[in-house]
């Protein structure tokens, strides 16, 4: 089994990232044990928050990734970037001042929006924060779940093709960290 630290990039209750996160974790549930990390409760990143020891949403949060053989990103697109809540939780983990647990961790970024390029900008961003830090980011397949309101619906994806290019996103990340771990 596989233990990936799952970060969803938005907080709204019916976020269709966050069903999308669902399936992921319905889809691997086989190979994979899936923690869902909060990023809500964690404060703006400031550095000197670090001094004597990160404050306990964060030293939780980075723990769950340091323990993680690597970390699966979903995440909406706010005005073609990366949503803040997930930045502000990239800077946390990947810390240049305190321990970057980022750092050599296999990571796959995808994301769902109603739009036809389907979080491609927000990817982009967050695919090279990744990298900025370290992280061993899955560069194939792509996965960018557009017009995703035709897709998902009452928090279940209702679209056979998604799900079966998101069981295609999934083996290559089982390659990925096949490759990537001991
Ligand atoms: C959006 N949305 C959006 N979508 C997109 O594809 N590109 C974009 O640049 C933006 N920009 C944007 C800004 C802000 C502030 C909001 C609130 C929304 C629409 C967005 O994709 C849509 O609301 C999704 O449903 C958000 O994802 P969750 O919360 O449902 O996972």
């Amino acid at each position: 089994m596989y233990k990936l630290a799952a970060i969803t990039g938005s907080l709204r209750k019916e976020s269709i990232n966050k069903t999308v996160m669902e399936e992921f974790k319905r889809l691997s549930a086989d190979r994979v044990e899936m923690s869902v990390l909060d990023i809500g409760s964690l404060p703006l990143f400031n550095a000197d928050l670090e001094e004597g020891g990160d404050p306990e949403a964060a030293a939780v949060f980075k723990e769950t990734i340091r323990t993680a053989d690597g970390v699966l990103i979903v995440t909406p697109e706010y005005s073609h970037g990366v949503p803040g809540v997930l930045k502000n939780a990239l800077d946390w983990a990947g810390s240049m001042t305190n321990e970057n647990v980022l750092a050599q961790l296999p990571a796959a970024v995808t994301g769902a929006s109603p739009s036809a390029l389907g979080t491609s900008l927000a990817q982009v961003q967050v695919k090279q924060t990744l990298t900025a830090c370290g992280s061993f980011v899955l560069p194939q397949p792509e996965l960018f779940i557009g017009a995703a309101h035709k897709r998902i619906g009452d928090g279940k994806i209702t679209d056979e093709k998604t799900i079966e290019l998101m069981r295609e996103f999934l083996a290559s990340f089982y390659t990925w960290l096949n490759r990537l771990t001991d």
